[in-house]
């Protein structure tokens, strides 16, 4: 990868498959690499060297557009920064990924949001704007917009970085009754030891390579 600065590697000669259905925790110390992986995995970013296969596809044969369309049907991803729109409410976030597919009706995207956030312990906040709500609550809002496609495969960067241990855990279940119910590969970043113990692997980087390179 390249910065405004000229050329800096921040990953190299990572080797890495993760099987579909499976689940993943990514470790490593801050600044290591790991949601510069997580995007380019998810296609969010392009490597400057290097192949990135996602579901199938080759990601550098496709375009913007392409890559676009293929997370929006296919992927959830949980930034680090939560990234929610600030000038919509808690449940108009989480319907945003539906609604810009525009295959269901309109009452059966909110009903599937609500259910949700519901979920995420978030009934009461629906109407709440993100900048009204606590960063825990903010994350919540995104677990529950990444989950409400029904993704293939769910990228998470800390999904439970803001959590309390009750809530994390109830968090944590959420994600794994969706890799069990709906076969959801789930490939997440974490420090959070309970978390990366439930998961089937885990792949420690180390300043951009892989310490157990390998094949889940
Ligand atoms: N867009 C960018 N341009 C230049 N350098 C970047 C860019 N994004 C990340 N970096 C650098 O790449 C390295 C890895 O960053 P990354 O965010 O992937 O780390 P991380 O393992 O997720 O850390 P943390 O645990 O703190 O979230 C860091 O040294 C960072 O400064
Ligand atoms: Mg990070």
């Amino acid at each position: 990868m390249k910065d405004a600065t000229g050329e800096l590697t921040i990953l190299d000669q990572i080797d890495l498959s993760i099987a579909k259905g499976s689940s993943v925790a990514i470790v490593g110390a801050s600044g290591s690499g790991k949601s510069t992986l997580l995007g380019l995995l998810a296609g969010l970013d392009s490597a400057s060297e290097g192949s990135v296969r996602l579901l199938g596809k080759e990601l550098s044969s496709l375009n913007e557009d392409e890559r676009a369309a293929l997370r929006s049907g296919a992927v959830g991803f949980v930034f680090q920064s939560f990234q929610l729109m600030p000038h919509l409410t808690a449940l108009e976030n989480v319907m945003l990924p539906l609604e810009l597919r525009a295959e269901m009706p309109h009452s059966e995207i909110a009903a599937r949001a609500r259910s949700l956030l519901d979920q995420v312990g978030l009934a009461q906040r629906t109407a709440h704007y993100p900048k009204l709500l606590s960063g825990g609550e903010q994350q919540r809002v995104a677990l529950a917009r990444a989950f409400v496609t029904h993704p293939a495969v769910l990228f998470a960067d800390e999904p439970t970085g803001s959590l309390d241990a009750a809530t994390g855990y109830a968090i944590i279940d959420l994600m794994f009754e969706m890799n069990r119910r709906n076969g959801a590969t789930l490939v997440l970043v974490t420090h959070d030891a309970e978390l990366a113990e439930r998961c089937d692997a885990t792949v420690t980087i180390e300043a951009g390579r892989l310490v157990n390179g390998l094949s889940v």
